[in-house]
Formats: structure tokens, C-alpha cells, sequence
């Protein structure tokens, strides 16, 4: 039996080679994202790969985002791989498209446990050493950049979830006060960028975003350059927390900004429309929490499309967690994130009908016939599939590879081989057969069902 995972109409019908196919409604809302974002005093941001930085995927960075958070070029084990030896080349090129396309950048990230380089995880340093290593580093890397970053993630990740500190590189050979450093020396590099600590599962009131407001209040009160929190807000369908708003109030309150850092929602897959339409709601509340506190700076998407989603290889049988699809279509997170800057567009009604089938004749001799079938998906996807025709003038199938077909009269139906019943949205399948006929040939309409 087919299963169709997205819509109901399934009625797909194809004559010869031609192609009737249904691409789902995907426009774009009337006023890019960063328009938007900015008529509410927002940045609406996204994280991006640099050498994907050109046709589409530029066009959409450039054109919809106005603050661009270097994915990884500016880990410190990308910008060091060798001790003293600098690769800034992808953090230059995203910054050089940043400025041409009047976009803040947000630097992202001095101090983690993560993504460190080797000759820095391996070496055996004493505490002295280890904190001239990071003052290094931090003066070096925010220097390079001085007055074009808009605000730095300067501490990445500082705390477990029970709102302790992290055993980290940092904190075991250093201790708490690491952070503190590390604000004072990025602060002295560039006196202009705001400085932010960031950590993930901060976005609701809890004990970890406890703890992170404890910190930012001692560090404000011990006068040390404190400017902001990302929340960094990878989210699973549905769980956005209750708490976000009050949550990111409480933080303004005590005088710093807060920014959305690393939005992203992922589900199970496949998606669906039920799926995506939730992917809406949860951004759509998530920006427009932000939205709603003065001192929220704005929200930055990780990825702004599933094709450069950290998701699928983090989080396996996860996926579809950012606002454009794999081939660069808008999905309903993106008109959420729209509606809630005041957007007018609506989302679009969930895709029907868009697995199509086609049927053609790939060759034909004296009383014999070889055809194809196609079966194409966007918008929708298949976990099995069927194929029914009628043949016109008496033609008979005689073999079939790729699927198994069954033909009685005139009606043929065809059913996905073990392997190739899947048909994932944005991909396609093909069955092949033999036939016999006689006087003509006509090629029949096939639908999936
Ligand atoms: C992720 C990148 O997106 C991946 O490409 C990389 O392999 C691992 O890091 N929190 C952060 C980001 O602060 O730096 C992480 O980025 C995602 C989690």
C-alpha cells in the first residue's frame, strides 16, 4: 500500500516523456527577513559555511539576513590549526561578504572546550602558560578584526546542566575566573564589539540559565566587560520552553542584552506537513519572544538551510531543523520567523499531490517495447508506491525490473521492489519493464495509489 506523508491527492498523471510536475506554493514573504527584523530594531541572523557563500545560498545570506555568525571559520582550531600558524581565510571571506552586503557579524567563538586545536588539547601547559596561550589568542583573533565584529561569543558553553561549572581545559587548570579574563583581554582588542557568554539549554529558567544569570551578575558588579547572553536555542519540535520571554526579561533587567544565537528546531524524519507546521509555531514563538523584550537583540538562525545543518550528523534520524528546505525552498519556519517581525505573508498551505509519476518509452522495435516510470517527490515523500495504468491498444508486459507488475486485461499495477519503496522529498525512483505490442503504442496515464 502507498503511504503518503505529506497531503492526500495523490493523482499524478504523465503522458509520454512529459513532465507534469506539481512543485509545492514556495514564495518567498513580500519583505526579505532582514527588512523585516530591521523596521522592529532586530537582527535577524544566520550561521553560514563560507565557501557555499555564492549562487543561491549567497543570493538567500546576502539578501535576508542582516548579521552572519561564522559557522566554524573562527574556532580556534580552525584559525590555528599549528601553533602560530594563522588560516584566517574563512573568516576573512565571510566578513568581506558581510560588508558588502551591509551585514553585522557576530564572532563566534574564543573560548570552548570544543574544536580546539591539537598541538593546544595535547600540550601540557602550566596554568601560567595555558592562560598567556589564551590572552594570546583572544588579542590575536579579536585584534584581526577589530571594529568590524558586532559582538563576539566570547565564553562558549561555560556550564553543566545542574549549573555548575564545566570540567573543561579552562576551568580545571585556571578556574572560574577564566571567563573574566577572557572579557578583559577581548574587551582590550576591541573596545567597540559586545561581548557575550553563550551556552545551549539557557533558553528557559532552570538551573543552567540560573547559574548563567548568577555569573553575568558578579561579573557585572566586579565591573568586568559584560554585554550580553546568547541563548543559543537548539530546539526539539514542540519544546520551546514556556519560560523563554520571562527568561530573557530577567536578563535584560539586569542590564545586558540577550541574542538568540544558534536557532534551530529539529523533528524526527521524515518531515511532514504536520511536522513543519509546528517547525513554524516554534520559530515564530521563539522570535517573537525576542521580539518582545527591548534588550533582545535579535535571533540567529544555525543554518538557514537543511542542507548545511549541523542536525543530521549530530542528532542521528533527526533533521529538518532550519527555515529552508535542501533545495533553498522556503518551509513554514521561515514564514513563522516572518509573521513574527510583523509579516504579512501567510504560510503556505502544506504541499499535496507532489509525488508525481511519469511514464515513457525509452525504445520500441518491430513487436516489442521497453518503458520507464519515474516516480518524483517535492513536497511530500513515499515509504511505498504503486503505479496503475491502463494500456490503450492491447499491449502486454512481459518482464519488469526494479518493481514488481502484475497485469490483468488491461490494467497494469506496479509495486516498489523491497529496496526502493522510500521516495524522499526532493528525490526520485525509477522501474523499468518490457512489453509487447502490436498497430500502436500509446502511452498511458499512470497514478499512484
Ligand atoms: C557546530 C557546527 O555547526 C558544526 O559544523 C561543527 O561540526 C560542530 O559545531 N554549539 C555551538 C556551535 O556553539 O559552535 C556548534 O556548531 C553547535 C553547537
Amino acid at each position: 500500500m502507498r503511504s503518503l506523508r505529506t497531503g492526500s491527492s495523490l493523482a499524478a498523471l504523465v503522458t509520454g516523456a512529459a513532465l507534469l510536475f506539481t512543485a509545492p506554493a514556495a514564495h518567498a514573504a513580500d519583505s526579505p527577513l532582514r527588512d523585516l527584523a530591521a523596521a522592529r530594531g532586530k537582527v535577524i541572523g544566520t550561521a553560514v559555511t563560507g565557501a557555499k557563500l555564492t549562487g543561491t545560498y549567497g543570493d538567500i545570506a546576502g539578501s535576508q539576513f542582516s548579521s552572519l555568525t561564522p559557522g566554524n571559520a573562527m574556532k580556534w582550531g580552525t584559525v590555528e590549526p599549528t601553533q602560530g600558524s594563522f588560516n584566517w581565510t574563512e573568516a576573512d571571506q565571510i566578513v568581506a561578504f558581510a560588508q558588502a552586503h551591509n551585514q553585522q557579524v557576530r564572532g563566534h567563538t574564543l573560548v570552548w572546550h570544543n574544536q580546539n586545536p591539537s598541538w593546544l588539547t595535547n600540550g601540557s601547559w602550566t596554568p601560567t602558560q595555558l592562560s598567556g596561550l589564551l590572552q594570546n589568542h583572544i588579542s590575536t583573533e579579536v585584534g584581526r578584526y577589530k571594529g568590524k565584529i558586532a559582538a563576539w561569543d566570547v565564553v562558549n558553553e561555560p556550564f553543566n546542566e545542574d549549573g555548575t561549572y564545566r570540567s573543561t581545559l579552562w576551568y580545571d587548570n585556571l578556574g572560574a575566573d577564566y571567563i573574566a579574563n577572557a572579557l578583559t583581554w577581548a574587551h582590550a582588542a576591541d573596545p567597540g564589539a559586545k561581548l557575550y557568554i553563550n551556552d545551549y539549554n539557557v533558553e528557559g529558567v532552570g538551573a543552567k540559565s540560573t547559574a548563567l544569570y548568577n555569573l553575568v551578575k558578579d561579573l557585572k558588579s566586579r565591573g568586568v566587560p559584560i554585554d550580553g547572553v546568547g541563548l543559543q536555542a537548539h530546539l526539539v519540535l514542540g519544546q520551546v520552553p514556556a519560560t523563554l520571554q520571562q527568561n530573557i526579561q530577567r536578563f535584560a533587567d539586569l542590564g545586558v542584552d540577550v541574542a538568540i544565537t544558534e536557532l534551530d528546531v529539529r523533528m524526527a524524519l521524515p518531515a511532514d506537513s504536520a511536522k513543519l507546521a509546528q517547525q513554524a509555531a516554534d520559530f515564530k514563538s521563539v522570535v517573537a519572544a525576542c521580539a518582545a523584550v527591548t534588550r533582545c537583540a535579535g535571533v540567529t538562525v544555525w543554518g538557514f538551510t537543511d542542507s548545511d545543518s549541523w542536525v543530521p550528523s549530530t542528532f542521528p534520524g533527526y533533521g529538518a531543523a532550519t527555515p529552508y528546505d535542501e533545495n533553498y525552498a522556503p518551509k513554514p519556519a521561515y514564514f513563522g520567523i516572518a509573521q513574527a517581525l510583523g509579516g504579512t505573508t501567510t504560510t503556505p498551505p502544506p504541499p499535496t499531490g507532489a509525488c508525481s509519476a511519469t511514464y515513457s518509452v525509452t525504445s520500441q522495435w518491430n513487436t516489442g517495447f521497453t518503458g520507464q516510470v519515474t516516480i518524483a517527490c517535492s513536497g511530500a515523500s513515499l515509504s511505498s508506491w504503486k503505479a496503475n495504468w491502463t494500456f490503450g491498444a492491447g499491449q502486454k508486459i512481459t518482464q519488469s525490473w526494479n518493481a514488481t507488475c502484475a497485469q490483468s486485461g488491461t490494467a497494469v499495477s506496479c509495486a516498489n521492489a523491497p529496496y526502493n519503496g522510500s521516495v524522499p522529498d526532493g528525490s526520485s525512483v525509477s522501474f523499468g519493464f518490457n512489453g509487447s505490442w502490436s498497430g500502436s503504442n500509446p502511452v498511458p496515464t499512470v497514478t499512484l495509489g
